[in-house]
Formats: C-alpha cells, structure tokens, sequence
C-alpha cells in the first residue's frame, strides 16, 4: 500500500521555513500528516503532531468526523512525560488480510483485515527517547496503543495518567453507567453527552462495593449514536498488565479522554520496557448491525498461545443458585452461626436446615440435567466459610477444598460422571484476591482430583491488598495469573466481578464467560429495566461473553410466596437471550420444577446451541431491540432470537442465510397476543412451519417480550401437513 500524505495545514511563517530547510536534507515527509484509510475506504485516520509536538489523531467515515483532532500522551511520574517535544523520526505502514479460527465462538472463521501505521516519535530533548504508537485501521473502526521499545533512557517507568483523548464530534446520545473503580453492576441511562451531569447522582445506584469516581466519568464499552446516524462504541482490547481504562466527559465540549483506574497508592501502571499499552478501540459504522457484527476487539488480541486446546469446551448448565436469590428458598450456608474462623470445626455448626447445596438437591439437579441434555451443574455454597463471607474485608474467608459435612464431594461427581454430567466448581473470594492466589495451585488439584473441569470465580466484596481496586492492574493481572494457572490444570474460568473483559478469550479462551455487568441475579434484586438487555450486546458484550444467567420461567417472584418481585421479561424473552446474549456458557438458570411446568417451551432451551459457524445480525437498535440469526456449529441447525424493551414491535426475520432450494422445519416461539412484560409474561405460542431461504417472518414481540425460532432439517413425515410460512 502506498502511504498517502497530506499537507500540514498550520505551516506558516518560521514553520515553513523550517519545514524547507529540512526538505533540503531529506526530512521533509516525516512533517507531513501520516494518513490511512480502510480497506473499503471508508474511514481515514490522520495522525500528525501539533505545533508544540503533541501527538494527535483525527478519525472520519465516510468523510463524516468521527473522531476531531484528538491528544495523545502518557504522563509518567518518575521520569519526563510522552507528553509533547516530539518529532516523528519513522513511519512505517502495512496492510494484513488474513483469517484465523478461534476455538470457540459465533463464527467458525474470522477475517481480519486492516491496514496499519507505526509511526516512531522521538524527544530530542529526553537524549532521543522514543515512544512508537500503532494505528490499525479495520473496515469497522480503529485501533491504536502506545508502545514502549526498549532503550538506553528507557526503563521502569511509572504510569501517572493517560492523556489519550476521543473528540465526539457532537452531542451524541449515549448509552452509559457511571465511572467506578470496582464495580460494572449500574443499570444503563440514555441521555446526550450533555446531560450527563444532571443524571449521574441518579445513575450512580448503590451496588455493593462500589468505588464510583469523583469527577465526571462514564465505562466502557460506552455506545453512542450521532444525530447524523453514526454508531460509535469506545472501548479497550487486550487489557494486560494495566489498568481499565474509564472515560472523563466533558459535557459541553464533548471531549472524552482516558480516565485510568488508579492503585492503592494513585499510581496507575507500574512499566517496564519493553511495554505496551492495551488497545483503544472505535467501532464505527452508519448500521446499527455491524456493531454487533464488529470482530475488531477480538482481531487486535493476541491469538492463543496454548498448545492443546481439545479440552476447552462450550456448555450449557444448570444450577444450585437461583434458589438462593428466589424467596430465601434456601442459602449458600450451612451454619447458623456467624464469626466463623477457617481452622475451626464445621462439623460442630448448628444446621440452619436451609442450606442448599446437599448431596439430595445436588442429586436431584444432576438427575434433571442428564434427563435434558445439559453438560454441567454449578453447585454455589458446597464449600465452608459462608457464614461469614460479606462485607468484613476479611482476607481468610474460603480454602476452597473443604465441603460442608452434607456435600460430598466424591460421590456426588461420581454420580454426574455416571451420568454424562459434570460439577461445575465455586470459588468465591470474597474480594481476597491475595487468599486465592495463595490456595490457587491447590483449590485446581483438587478439583482435577475429583472430576472438574470448570469453575465459577467470585470477586464479591471489597479487594484484598486492601486499597487495590477490582479494574486496577493488580487485579487485572490476578484474573490473567488465574487464567493461565487453570489452563494448566485443563480448567475453564467463569468469572463474576472481575474486569469487564476486552477480548482476552481469543488469547485465554479457557477464561470463557465473565459476569461484569447487571445480569439476571438483580431481577431478584429490584429489577432490570426492559430495555437492558437491548443496550447490552452494543456495551459489556462487545469485549466478550457474559454469564447472564437467562432462562427464567417463573417471572413472578410473588409466586414464592414474600414480596411482589418480577423478572421484566416475558417467558419467550428469556428463550431469545441464548441468541441474542452470546456465550459459549450458558445457563438455565430457573428452578428445575419451573421447567418441568412449560416442557414445550423447555425444549428451545434443550435443544439450542453453544457454538456457532456463523452469526447474521439481522435486526438491531441499541435501547430498542435486537434480532440474531446464527447457525450451529458442525450442524445444520440455525436459531434465532429477537428481543423487544418495553415496546411491543414486529421483528422481520428473514431466512437466506439457509441454503437455498431446501425446505426446513422452522418451530416459532412467540409472545402470546395478551403477554406483556408485568401481565401474563407466560403467554405463549409454538407453532411450526416449513422455511426456505426466501421466506420472511414478521413476527410481534410483546412489550418486554421477544421470539425465538429454531430450524432444523425435517424428514418428509416431519414436514408432512405444515404450512410454509
Ligand atoms: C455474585 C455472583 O454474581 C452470583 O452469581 C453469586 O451467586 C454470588 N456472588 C455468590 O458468589
Ligand atoms: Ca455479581
């Protein structure tokens, strides 16, 4: 590819003088702005440096300003600032246009294609300490990071903030949660940029162990959508070794720019050359489906560097868990005492005669998964120390090899394995990160010596070292440390509270679902608002899967008898999720005796896919629906789900992404025509038709309601007598 170059506009008078000088030697391109556009043209990115050689960045689609004239810059703390002085003393550009297969995912291939520009800036005034910053344009957005070869003046450095800006270029709608150190658990708000400020104290709801942050900040990924109809989703890839980056806001110039979250001690990240930063990411498109349909995040982390990887597996699995959130059904505990210490006898405990996780209930949760297909069972509360894990930043709270004296461990994985089902493992930390790590080695033994192959991790509660936060780089380096300690044990990571992920799966892919962001748990806890899980795939999904926990039945949590509770769904609602909230992990996450209430819609549940060779976003607005279709893996089998918020809308679901000439068996799982989120969420209707790839199904969704379909090859018996739609 041949590097375009474009003028500097702001040369005048000493500048140009300068500028025909050094053309004399042979310097002059290095003045120039460095411009690239994507593949398909249609964004351009122009780097240039300012008078005072600050680096800065601009971003268009399709000639529209995505990005305006933005800073770039590292402020360090113990040596001289990347901030300005800089002179570009290389550029260097080159295209890629390849694919690769990630283990495990919503497309059996990736293409990835970009073209990229190195440039190398250079403090003449720092003995020529040099920095370089990648750009990698994709035909779906931007990439870039700062990085840090080695050199003679270059180190061990301390990061004080990063001065990396994203000019908006208006007062762009945005779908946003407020800034904060340790946790992503905020219901969304939909406002302009500007109006942030008058909402955020609303926005900033109590969730446990919050650290919201002082000044004007919101997370990312953080989604907006331009008056003009550009999509735009910031976000981060590849986040190792430092800390999650937030986003300042100012609310009249619409400037946003990083916002690091900080150490125990205000330090941001500890560097030591060679060093990069992770990626900031722009998704852009003028379509709402591309930004779901966006691979960039994944394309710009590393590919995995595990040898074997035949032992990571998608599952789908079911629980001993919703009980505990439902009615106080049961508890994770055992004991009715508090102020429990590790090395005393557990045995001596006073049962509360609630706890749930009993060889009887798990028993019965591994006989029903075998009798529906599903791989594993979580079994939350097997473990001592629950009587007194919340709340006390106390750092010895779990061991996590030593069962409850009604858990037993080997018998009951004994009896999943003589089922064609495994127990899938718990360990909540309780925030002690430090007392995890210590047991780490032996918390894996034991679950290889007795049958496991994934855990379910917990970082509830305030972090231990007590001043670090969940998203700071101690933690983010904890999360990866567990990671790659599991993948030597052939252990698969689950993990709530950690990090919102930036596509770390493609290079840990055994670290295969995150919580990270308000999931099912809190519609037993006041509530998600319909339109939640309608921002979700444009916010927390873009850096990976999540753990949303869906497949509630039994919506009306007043059916247990205490309070007035509701999941805000309809029943056909939480059958979509398996499509349109990706996961290679998924859970049913309803109480068994639920699902044995409504077997024919059960069965969408049984019979959906965890893997996927291909993904068409076929409908979508961030705030107000999303429609998936995606074809199984290895399998002529497709599905789809439509999600609806609080408005009732008819979903258009087209079919040609089915080989064409052939007649399907399409059974349709629809709202009932008087369902509704708060009335009659359980009204439904099944019915089966025959599909080709010409057919189009408009299809009503409920307010809070959705639709799900699957499609499979039908014999002439099953097809015999169906109408084709
Ligand atoms: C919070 C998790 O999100 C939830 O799924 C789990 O049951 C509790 N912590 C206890 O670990
Ligand atoms: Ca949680």
């Amino acid at each position: 590819m041949q590097p375009e170059k474009k003028r500097v506009p702001h040369l005048s008078g000493p500048g140009k003088r300068l500028l025909l000088f050094l053309c004399f030697f042979g310097f002059a391109p290095l003045l120039y702005a460095q411009v690239i556009t994507s593949p398909d043209k249609n964004l351009t990115l122009t780097f240039e440096l300012t008078d005072n050689g600050t680096p800065s960045y601009q971003l268009t689609y399709k000639k529209k300003p995505v990005i305006k004239a933005s800073k770039l810059g590292v402020e360090t703390k113990d040596v001289p600032s990347f901030l300005e002085g800089f002179t570009i003393s290389d550029s260097k550009q080159n295209s890629v246009n390849d694919t690769w297969d990630p283990v495990w995912g919503e497309q059996k291939t990736i293409r990835n294609n970009y073209n990229e520009l190195l440039v190398t800036l250079t403090q003449k005034e720092q003995k020529d300490r040099l920095i370089r910053i990648r750009f990698r344009l994709f035909n779906d957005g931007l990439g870039f990071r700062y990085e840090f070869p080695k050199q003679q003046e270059l180190k061990y450095f301390v990061v004080q903030d990063e001065h990396t800006e994203f000019n908006l270029a208006g007062d762009h709608k945005i779908f946003w949660i407020p800034g904060d150190y340790d946790t992503n658990e905020y219901a969304y708000t939909t406002s302009k940029i500007s109006e942030i400020p008058q909402l955020v104290e609303k926005a900033t709801i109590d969730v446990h162990a919050q650290t919201p942050i002082k000044t004007l900040a919101v997370q990312t990924p953080s989604m907006m959508k331009s008056s003009d109809g550009l999509y735009i989703n910031i976000h981060e890839a590849a986040l190792e070794n430092y800390p999650a980056m937030q986003l300042n806001v100012d609310p009249k110039t619409y400037k946003m720019s990083a916002h690091l979250v900080p150490d125990a001690v205000g330090n941001k990240a500890y560097l030591q050359t060679d060093a990069h930063t992770p990626w900031r990411t722009i998704v852009v498109s003028d379509k709402a489906t591309d930004i779901l349909a966006s691979k960039l995040i994944l394309n710009l982390n590393e590919p995995t560097a595990y040898e074997d990887v035949s032992w990571i597996k998608p599952m789908k699995y079911i629980g001993v868990w919703w009980e505990y959130f439902v009615a106080g059904k049961s508890t994770w505990a055992y004991g009715t005492e508090t102020n429990v210490k590790l090395d005393q006898d557990f045995t001596k405990l006073t049962p509360s005669g609630r706890h749930g996780a009993t060889n009887e209930n798990v028993k019965k949760h591994i006989d029903f998964a075998a009798a529906n297909g599903f791989d594993g069972v979580l079994v939350e509360g097997w473990n001592v120390g629950w009587e007194d894990w919340f709340g006390n930043w106390k750092e010895e709270v779990f061991d996590f090899v030593t069962p409850y004296p009604d858990f037993n461990v080997k018998q009951l994985n004994q009896y999943a394995a003589s089922k064609g089902v495994k127990l899938i493992m718990h360990h909540e930390t309780s925030g002690a990160a430090t007392n995890y790590e210590r047991h780490l080695d032996r918390a894996f033994q034991f679950m290889v010596d007795n049958g496991y192959n994934a855990v379910k991790t917990g970082y509830v509660g305030k972090i231990i070292p007590r001043g670090e936060h969940h998203d700071g780089q101690w933690m983010v380096n904890h999360y990866i440390h567990v990671a790659e300690t599991a993948a030597k044990y052939k252990i698969m990571i689950n993990s709530h509270e950690a990090v919102r992920p930036t596509g770390l799966h493609r290079t840990y892919p055994n670290w295969f679902a995150q919580e990270s962001a308000r999931g099912t748990e809190f519609e037993a806890m006041g509530g998600l608002a319909p339109e939640h899980t309608t921002i979700l795939p444009f916010t927390r999904l873009m850096g990976g899967p999540m753990d949303y926990t869906p497949g509630i039945f039994q919506t009306d949590l007043s059916y247990y008898g205490t309070g007035n509770q509701r999941v805000n769904t309809t029943l056909v609602k939480q059958l979509a999720y398996y499509v349109t909230m990706y996961s290679p992990l998924q859970m049913a996450a309803d109480l068994p005796e639920n699902y044995n209430r409504f077997p024919d819609a059960f069965q969408f549940i049984k019979d959906v896919a965890v893997d996927w060779d291909d993904t068409w976003v076929l409908e979508a607005e961030p705030g107000d629906y999303v429609t998936i279709a995606r074809k199984a893996k290895g399998k002529n089998e497709w599905y789809v789900g439509g999600v609806t918020d609080e408005n009732a809308r008819t979903a258009t679901i087209s079919f040609d992404y089915l080989p064409k000439g052939e007649q399907y068996l399409a059974t349709i799982y629809a709202d009932g025509k008087d369902a509704s989120w708060n009335k009659k969420p359980q009204s439904y209707e099944i019915r089966k038709v025959i599909v080709t790839s010409k057919s189009v199904l408009k299809q009503r969704l409920a307010p809070g309601g959705g639709v799900a379909v699957s499609i499979r090859e039908g014999s002439k018996s099953d097809l015999k007598g169906l109408k084709k739609l």
